[in-house]
């Protein structure tokens, strides 16, 4: 057993390629978990202070990891309410159309087209090239190409949810900016698993949900908004988002004012007592193993089965947009899917089935065994 697998309790006989779809869960974030839930049985044991301290530490660490100031992260309870904020606070009089991708996740898609339908605006979809060579390049032209002063805002993943085509938010966030194009971002598949800096990429919002690659609980997550967001309208009006949330006695002094950066647009009962210290332990541990150092070991550990994949036939994206820790691998012709998937179910190796392709997806708990357990599969399949 690797070093890394004995932090995680996952059973020894399966292989866990699925990250992707839930990452499990770390001993120290159960143990977190446990310590939290049982704090409840007394209640004295939280106090007033509480309820704001452990949420501002998680700011704190979530901040890090994206580069940004604590001050313009806020607490949300999925990428779907991090997203619906973003949108809801976008320009209507600025462009005439939201841009996504093909394919892109139904919390984005459905978002960007509601405020579409509900502003008189259209949703133009840049498709995936249907090409196997030079796809990830000519798909990212096509979206730099894509981007004009007609756009109010690019809704666009860090990579691809379903197949890991890397999307260059540098260059993209560069375009975003000459056209006056909200730049809005869902960082859930790659955030806590590839580096980012929210400035550098010049994101005006990046919503990330914690229960994959931040290795959180579900139902917990976390945003930053953009400066150019700090006057703008939450989508509920928690009393813990105002000015003198903290003082307890004096709450129906009523006040206009907001916590300061982006903390209006926290969710209601934001310090979930019960899952912030989960996922402030998960960043605890993603920070001190740093998001490029697990895509490093991925990267290593993937190499016998991308050799493999190139070997026989099977398509994987080019190196240079590939995100290491999760990609897709389409299967040559003659293979049958369903068989494929029953030899994997029964070999306990799991992966997901995504769109045409299968996809794999990778973290420091994955060894040369499970590795190896998935090409033993796929090469009984030629
Ligand atoms: C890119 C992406 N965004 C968001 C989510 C989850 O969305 P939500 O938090 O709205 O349920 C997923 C889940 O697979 C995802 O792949």
């Amino acid at each position: 057993m690797n070093h890394y697998k004995q932090l995680f309790q996952l059973p020894e006989a399966i292989h866990y390629l699925n990250a992707a779809y839930m990452s499990p869960l770390l001993r120290s974030v159960e143990e977190a978990g446990y310590q939290a839930l049982i704090k409840k049985r007394n209640p004295t044991q939280i106090k007033p202070v509480d309820f704001f301290t452990t949420a501002a530490r998680v700011k704190g660490l979530f901040a890090q990891l994206v580069q940004a100031s604590t001050q313009q992260i806020a607490i949300i309870p999925s990428a779907s309410y991090g997203l619906m904020t973003a949108i809801k606070n976008l320009p209507t009089n600025q462009g005439s159309k939201v841009l996504v991708v093909s394919d892109e996740f139904p919390s984005g898609y459905y978002t960007a087209e509601r405020w579409c339908l509900e502003h008189g605006q259209s949703i133009a979809v840049v498709p995936a090239p249907e090409v196997h060579s030079e796809r990830g390049a000519l798909w990212n032209q096509q979206i730099l190409a894509a981007i004009d002063d007609s756009c109010t805002a690019i809704v666009i993943s860090t990579i691809h949810w379903a197949d890991g085509t890397i999307f260059d938010l540098e260059t993209i966030g560069e375009a975003c900016q000459k056209h006056n194009c909200h730049f809005i971002v869902d960082g859930t598949q790659s955030v806590g698993a590839m580096p980012i800096d929210v400035n550098t990429c010049r994101i005006d919002a990046l919503v990330c949900a914690g229960y994959k690659w931040m290795m959180g609980p579900y139902a917990s997550g976390l945003a930053y908004y953009s400066k150019k967001y700090n006057h703008g309208k939450p989508l509920e009006e928690s009393w813990m988002n105002r000015a003198n949330a903290e003082n307890f006695a004096a709450l129906t002094n009523y006040t206009s004012e907001y916590s300061e950066g982006a903390g209006r647009f926290n969710m209601g009962e934001f310090s979930s007592f019960n899952l912030m210290p989960m996922l402030e332990a998960a960043l605890i541990q993603l920070l001190e193993w740093t998001p490029e150092m697990i895509t490093a070991y991925v990267d290593e550990l993937a190499k016998p089965l991308i050799a493999f994949c190139k070997a026989n036939g099977f398509w994987v994206e080019e190196e240079d947009y590939r995100a290491k820790h999760l990609f897709s691998i389409g299967l040559p012709s003659g293979i049958e899917r369903t068989d494929l998937l029953k030899a994997l179910e029964e070999a306990q190796v799991y992966v997901s089935v995504r769109g045409e392709g299968i996809r794999v997806s990778l973290h420091l708990f994955n060894t040369q065994e499970d590795i190896q357990a998935f090409i033993d599969v796929l090469s009984k399949s030629l």
